[in-house]
């Protein structure tokens, strides 16, 4: 398939391009496009036939449901059977933005989008671009992140061309992701509103509308400090890079001279570092992650591939605090090493 990319200013939105590649996705076709998260790539939502294409193109177990994008909390309601009380609220407060919400479904959506299950995953992302297209489509929009199944999510074009060219229709290089980790994940289908994933949504914004809110326990269950730093197996992998990643998570000075030491005993391999602040490595690439968590998850994917264009073998990432968007860097940084984590 020939795929074509168009560059998008996000302050300049050429309306009559956004209309076609509208077209494109109302007519059952494949286009990533930018969102303040991570890249995604969508399809019409109610074409069934189309749905299925981004589980191939992707690669992806037909067994794992995607997030639907709209435009406004109207066009929810037709896809949802009860638009709940906490969901306006949460929408009210974050949205458009990076929130996902968990509704019992309609009919009206393709089966595959929800891989069978009575539940839809639904969100109103804020970037300028993702809104106009889905706009034009007039359909909502079946996104999942715009890699490879089991990659690291883009949050740049280039890494959505490396990974989708030739698969799909058309890519919109609409320039970098802010927030760089992707949308946090609540349920809101049961009788408690769990997050099912942390994100750009922090924990605390949310305790404060819904008070009775839990994180589900698969987020938090982190490696205790007897645990032997081993990976428990390939299977879990998500957002993995070709290097062999262990976290080094604790205080900050005893994450230095771990690391220096895992330096040390690795010189027979290309080795990289993902530092967080100011220490300084003899590493063959050391890539700053940034100074607060906020910039660590903005970098986080981006930092992971470029380990992988400099063929780096292993890579330590440096981890000290679960504060503000911690969370969310933290679930990516565990499943990117196969939750082979050292704590000092
Ligand atoms: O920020 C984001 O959410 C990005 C951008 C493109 O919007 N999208 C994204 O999609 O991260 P994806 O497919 O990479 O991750 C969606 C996650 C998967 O873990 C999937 O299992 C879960 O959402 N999910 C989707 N529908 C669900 C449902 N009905 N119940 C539980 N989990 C669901
Ligand atoms: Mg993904």
């Amino acid at each position: 398939m020939e795929t074509q990319i168009y560059k998008i200013d996000k302050n300049n939105i050429d309306k009559d391009l956004m209309k076609k590649l509208g077209e494109v996705i109302a007519s059952g076709g494949l286009v990533a496009f930018p969102t303040e998260t991570v890249y995604g790539l969508g399809a019409n939502a109610y074409d069934d036939e189309a749905v299925k294409s981004i589980y191939v193109a992707k690669g992806r177990p037909s067994d794992n449901p995607l997030i639907v994008h709209f435009a406004d909390i109207d066009s929810i309601k037709e896809a949802v059977s009860e638009f709940t009380k906490e969901a306006q609220i949460l929408f009210s407060h974050f949205s458009p933005g990076p929130l996902t919400v968990i509704l019992k479904k309609s009919d009206k959506l393709s089966k595959t989008v929800t891989a069978g299950l009575d539940t839809v995953a639904v969100r109103i992302p804020s970037d300028e671009i993702a809104r106009e297209l889905i706009k034009s489509a007039k359909v909502p929009i079946a996104a999942p992140s715009a890699n490879i199944s089991g990659k690291p999510s883009p949050t740049t074009p280039k890494y959505v061309i490396d990974d989708m060219m030739g698969r799909i229709d058309a890519i919109i290089e609409g320039g970098d992701c802010q927030v760089g980790v992707e949308s946090t994940i609540i349920d809101l289908s049961g009788d408690v509103p769990v997050i099912l994933r942390p994100g750009g949504i922090t924990y605390q914004e949310i305790k404060k509308y819904l008070p009775d809110v839990i994180i589900d326990k698969h987020i938090l269950k982190s490696v205790e400090k007897d645990d032997r730093p081993k990976c428990p197996g390939m299977k879990y992998k998500h957002y993995a890079p070709d290097a062999d990643v262990t976290v080094v998570e604790g205080d900050s000075e005893k994450i230095s001279s771990k690391i220096k030491e895992l330096l040390s005993e690795n010189k027979h391999l290309k080795t990289g570092v993902i530092s967080y602040g100011v220490n300084e490595y003899n590493a063959d690439l050391v890539l700053s992650a940034g100074n607060d968590n906020k910039e660590y998850a903005k970098n986080l994917f981006r930092v992971l591939r470029e380990f992988d264009e400099a063929c780096i073998d292993v890579v330590f990432a440096e981890f000290c605090s679960d504060d503000g968007y911690g969370l969310a860097v933290k679930n990516r940084l565990y499943k990117s090493a196969g939750n082979k984590v050292i704590l000092v």
